[in-house]
């Protein structure tokens, strides 16, 4: 069964390129994009974790630290790494999962036969330090993703759980954003000190709480 938003994920141990990794220890109160790719020596993928490997600041930044699967071997993804650093002219420093016996892709549901046999697509999971997912992606295996657009989710979150605000279409950090539903007018006086315009009694804006 596919894991759901809500949802606790399960639990794993799987080798890495960094060494066997438990993942509830391994993410400790940290937030995780775990995210899987078809496999090693690929073009997409070498431009995909030369991107994380660039923005892995950024990541950290938000408290979040990323992970990577595909279901090659630790060995291959060894050297593959060289590639991917020379390539991108970065530094891996963070872990790809070695799913070699395909483990950690069946529980997470990653493998879609119909589009690629055997191979796991692309998928993102963002899971909160409670072990909670938030958000779940899933590319084909012929286009790159756009991680600038995964760090602003992992904003968006992250302001609605600090600050109860949502955020609306194509919002950038900066931006208003929006107060949830469940504050009323009296709450959100309390909440947003900067004030709210409410441009339909149930569209109400604010400025960025954390700005
Ligand atoms: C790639 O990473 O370039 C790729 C992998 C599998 C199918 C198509 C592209």
């Amino acid at each position: 069964m596919s894991l759901k938003l809500g949802d606790v994920v399960p639990n794993f141990t799987q080798a890495s390129s960094m060494g066997e990794i438990n993942f509830y220890e391994w993410a400790g109160d940290s937030w995780v994009v775990l995210f899987s790719h078809p496999a090693d020596y690929t073009p997409v993928c070498t431009t995909e974790l030369g991107e994380v490997a660039r923005l892995k600041p950024e990541f950290e930044k938000r408290n979040v630290k990323v992970l990577a699967l595909s279901v090659d071997s630790v060995e291959s993804h060894l050297g593959w790494i060289k590639d991917i650093e020379e390539v991108n002219n970065v530094k891996v420093d963070y872990p790809i999962l070695a799913d070699e016996d395909r483990k950690v892709s069946t529980l997470y549901d990653m493998i879609h036969p119909n589009s690629l046999n055997n191979l796991t697509v692309r998928t993102v999971f963002i899971i909160d330090p409670q072990k909670r997912l938030r958000l779940t992606l899933t590319y084909p295996a012929s286009t790159g993703r756009n991680f600038a657009e995964i760090l602003r989710v992992i904003d968006s979150l992250q302001l609605t759980d600090n600050y109860s605000v949502a955020t609306p279409v194509n919002w950038q950090d900066g931006q208003d954003c929006v107060i949830v539903p469940s504050l009323s007018d009296e709450e959100a006086k309390q909440k947003f000190p900067k004030g709210f315009n409410a441009v339909k009694p149930y569209l109400r804006l604010t400025p960025q709480p954390n700005k």
